[in-house]
């Protein structure tokens, strides 16, 4: 090696270590990693809201430079084409995955359908070639998840799942401090969540309203916050114990329609939402009807709604932590309480995402030392998921082989052991008895991972 040679190694490994230790906070110029020679060519399956957002028009404003849209699909052909308007791009657009993938080629596909079709599209998008990036939750049963572990060891393609949820400031300062022992050894967690009655709602108006869709909130909501878990205390989980109940939403209110746009009780109904101010979802969804019959702003009273909205999970892990969890999905105000307990103190936080109540523009952490002193530490608050989505799309698209400090990027074994403990929970519930994750797949859950 010259001197020219090892002088550019040296820089080129300092500039990577920055990175890592900056957690991706801030991309970096292309110019210090080196510019892709072409571009990437991705395709997209599930044109729907996140997909047209989060990995169209924001993906392409900041990473347009190194990759490229070759193919959109979506089985409603006309949020297709609002799609592509919508992302400004000049791909061919299909309503045939298979031909999508057959003309296109892409080498990474995304996938942003809905839940239960995930493992589809996730199984035969590496069959034809590609590497996956997989919204949340990867799947929606125990089948299906052992079904996409089975075919990335079979193709030797590469599932992503995007959490989100990991790359937050104020959740990396918490891994931080446990990390760092401030707790001494972490002994239980306790982990409550609130949505509220505006956006927990929501979930009940659409797709998600039904478990054979979305799995259920164990599933489809809650995966984020057991990836944190898992991801926070670098353990699987083994069991899960859970209780739920639907008692609020569905066949519990006093009337019902088919959405509120029509609907004959929209003076009385508290849960009334005017989709018409909202020109995006218009054009999305409501301008698209016809195609598939979907509405966006379905019946929050419907009487098929069949998933809890209140539930409660006791969850053992791999490392002997015990986690009490709940999520209630019909609250005055969306955030979170978590405190983890440890050998020689405890971490608190209260995150408030909306409602009426004082809002700082920081998330406070509080760490106590058993005998010792208070320090608290505020974190600003960042938009678009706490600030994850940009560094999640910075670190995938852009900077996929840079150094991953705090282990942010999820594969296949944490899209399993997320929805896992989701899929034990309803399974819970069913039986009355504690289920073993083991039982589930083939995955035999671990302590502390690799
Ligand atoms: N990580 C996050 O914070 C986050 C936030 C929102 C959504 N998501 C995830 O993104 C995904 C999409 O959610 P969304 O809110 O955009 O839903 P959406 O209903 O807006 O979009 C889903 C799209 O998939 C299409 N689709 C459904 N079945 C299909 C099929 N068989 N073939 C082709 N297209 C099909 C629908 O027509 C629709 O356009 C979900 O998996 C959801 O969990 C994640």
């Amino acid at each position: 090696m010259n001197a020219n040679t090892s002088d550019a190694s040296r820089r080129e490994f300092l500039q990577k270590s920055m990175l890592a230790t900056a957690g991706l906070l801030t991309p970096l110029p292309l110019t210090v990693l080196g510019a892709p020679k072409a571009k990437r060519r991705v395709a997209m399956v599930g044109t729907g809201h996140r997909g047209t957002d989060m990995y169209g028009k924001d993906l392409l404003a900041e990473h347009g430079d190194v990759i490229e849209f070759v193919g959109l699909c979506d089985s409603n052909k006309g949020r297709l084409e609002t799609a592509k308007k919508m992302m400004g791009v000049n791909c061919p657009t299909f309503t045939d995955f298979e031909q999508m993938m057959r003309k296109t080629k892409p080498e990474i596909l995304i996938v942003t359908t809905v839940d239960n079709t995930h493992d589809e599209f996730i199984i035969k998008g590496m069959e034809m070639g590609a590497n996956i990036v997989s919204e949340k939750p990867m799947t929606t049963d125990e089948t299906k998840c052992q079904a996409i572990l089975d075919a990335e060891k079979r193709t030797g393609k590469k599932v992503t799942v995007t959490f989100n949820y990991r790359y937050s400031p104020h959740r990396q300062k918490m891994y931080d401090l446990i990390r760092q022992g401030e707790i001494g050894t972490v002994t239980s967690v306790d982990f409550h969540w609130y949505l509220d009655n505006r956006h927990g709602a929501d979930y009940f108006r659409r797709w998600h309203r039904l478990t054979e869709k979305s799995g259920s909130l164990w599933v489809h909501k809650a995966s984020h916050h057991f990836d944190l878990l898992n991801w926070w205390l670098e353990s699987e989980p083994e069991t899960v114990y859970a209780k739920g109940a639907l008692e609020n939403y569905g066949k519990n209110g006093p009337f019902r329609f088919t959405n509120c746009r029509p609907c004959p009780h929209k003076d009385k109904c508290p849960y009334y939402w005017d989709m018409t101010k909202d020109a995006r979802l218009m054009a999305l969804y409501a301008a698209n009807e016809q195609y598939d019959g979907y509405h966006r702003d379905g019946c929050v009273y419907k009487e098929d709604v069949n998933i809890y909205d209140k539930m409660a999970a006791t969850i053992g892990y791999a490392n002997g932590v015990q986690v009490s969890y709940s999520l209630t999905a019909y609250s005055p105000y969306e955030g979170y309480r978590i405190a983890f307990n440890g050998t020689k103190g405890r971490i608190d936080a209260w995150i408030k995402e909306s409602g009426a109540m004082k809002k700082e523009p920081y998330d406070e952490i509080m760490l106590s030392r058993n005998f010792g002193k208070v320090e608290y530490f505020q974190v600003p608050q960042a938009e678009g998921h706490g600030g994850g989505d940009k560094l999640l799309r910075a670190q995938i698209f852009r900077h996929p082989e840079a150094p991953d400090t705090y282990r942010q990027a999820a594969g296949s074994r944490d899209g399993a052991m997320a929805i896992l403990v989701g899929v034990a929970a309803r399974k819970s519930i069913a039986s009355g008895q504690a289920i073993r994750i083991a039982d589930l797949t083939n995955l035999k859950p671990v302590a502390v991972k690799a």
